[in-house]
């Protein structure tokens, strides 16, 4: 097991009706106004909204309000936000909805707490110094955002997708009520299974030994999705299904199932970042479309780890060979996702890029052959160009 720092500051208030306690987790953090932010309408016509203003009124708090947020939350919204806040004098950011909110409430949070162009963090110009508190009343679960470190932010000028991740913005704390992912529609629900999924295989498949327990959490996790991904497709009101989804989301990127590995993998997130950028498509989906050709890409690496996956996560008899059990694996894999409705391949996405769209996204992804992405392999321009063709 190597070395490791899992620090996760996160309170995590869970279950029925726990949103009304809202207001009284905010003055906790001795914060008098707040900037409540949210997305395009499904909190208001919930009346999740309404229920959350009442809660800070009842403890006698200041609010402003911002909605407009979409998914892959957009670099102009967040420059709207940090103009309101300063102007409003907000010392607090409530995000109400799923990760594309919380992304843009801590990217806010950046923005008024740090001199300069917010862009920059995520350009990667430089490091931010302090973050305003954040706080989430989550309504999908899916990014894990609530709990994790980073921020994922597109600029719309050139379509670019960039994440920033630093302590300071980890959410103070996070309000988890399983009922309001009820009105979630199905493809989202499931996008959010395989995004949930995605976080912990990106750190199971590694180059490490040794690592039994959190080889086991990971384990456990991914079977817990699977199992009640496939409930919540016929039974999307079962509360024990979206609470053990809900609470898979918070672990899958809190760090947990990465202590003491060598660090996340995160290329098929890195693929995915340009699809999302380029074509706007659903994060979750975007990876279940990547991932069965990365893996047949980098398999033969580490086969072992390949084959664990196949026969403890998936159920795969072990065939002849690791190799051969790698590959049986990755397929079982690919008939889970379009079991829950999710696409394999990016013409199931429906995104079909033209050559010339490949060499680009495999170019943004490289930051212009700069970098390479991966752990189990490392991958250079060509290998993602190539990966996308697959
Ligand atoms: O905007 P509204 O109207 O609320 O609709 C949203 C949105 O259309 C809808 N929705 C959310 N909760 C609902 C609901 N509809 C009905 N009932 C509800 N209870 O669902 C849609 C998707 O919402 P979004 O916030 O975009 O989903 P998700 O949580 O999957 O967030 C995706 C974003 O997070 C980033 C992704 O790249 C993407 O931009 N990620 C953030 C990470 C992080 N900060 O740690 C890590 C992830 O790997 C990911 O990259
Ligand atoms: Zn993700």
């Amino acid at each position: 097991m190597l070395n490791f720092d899992y620090y996760t500051p996160t309170r995590v208030v869970f279950g029925r009706n726990t949103e009304a306690e809202t207001g009284k987790l905010i003055r906790e953090q001795k914060c008098q106004k707040v900037l409540v932010h949210y997305g395009s309408g499904s909190v208001v016509r919930s009346g999740l909204l309404e229920r959350i203003y009442a809660s800070l009124k009842a403890e006698g708090i200041q609010y402003v309000s911002l909605g407009g947020v979409v998914p892959n939350p957009r670099l102009s919204k967040v420059r709207e936000g940090i103009a309101l806040g300063q102007k409003e004098g907000v010392d607090f950011i409530l995000a109400v909805g799923g990760g594309s909110v919380i992304d843009s409430a801590k990217a806010i949070g950046y923005g008024m707490t740090n001199e300069g162009d917010v862009w920059d963090f995520y350009a990667k110009k430089r490091t931010a110094k302090a973050c305003l508190p954040v706080g989430a009343v989550l309504t999908i679960a899916a990014a894990g955002s609530e709990m994790s470190n980073s921020s994922v932010i597109t600029n719309e000028d050139g379509l670019i997708k960039r994440g920033y991740s630093s302590n300071y913005s980890r959410c103070r704390f996070a309000v988890l009520n399983p009922e309001l992912t009820y009105t979630l529609p199905d493809y989202q629900t499931q996008s959010g299974c395989v995004d949930i999924m995605m976080h912990t295989l990106e750190r199971y498949l590694n180059h490490g030994t040794n690592m039994e327990i959190t080889d086991g959490i990971s384990e456990a996790l991914l079977r817990t999705v699977i199992k009640n991904a496939q409930l919540l497709k016929k039974e999307p009101e079962n509360y024990e299904a979206r609470a053990e989804v809900m609470w898979a989301g918070s672990l899958s990127h809190n760090g947990l199932t990465g202590c003491g590995t060598d660090g996340g993998d995160f290329a098929s997130h890195q693929l995915e970042h340009e699809l999302s950028g380029m074509f706007d498509v659903t994060h979750g989906a975007g990876l279940s479309a990547v991932w069965g050709s990365w893996a047949r890409y980098v398999y033969k690496e580490r086969p072992d780890r390949f084959a664990n996956l196949a026969v403890r996560v998936l159920r795969v008899s072990k065939k002849d060979s690791e190799e051969a059990t790698a590959l049986a694996g990755i397929e079982a894999m690919e008939d889970f996702f379009r079991s829950i409705g999710m696409p394999v391949t990016l013409r199931e996405l429906k995104v079909e890029p033209t050559k010339e769209q490949i060499l680009k996204l495999a170019e943004k992804c490289s930051f212009g052959n700069t970098r390479t992405i991966g752990v189990v392999k490392k991958l250079g321009r060509e290998d993602m160009a190539a990966i996308y063709r697959m």
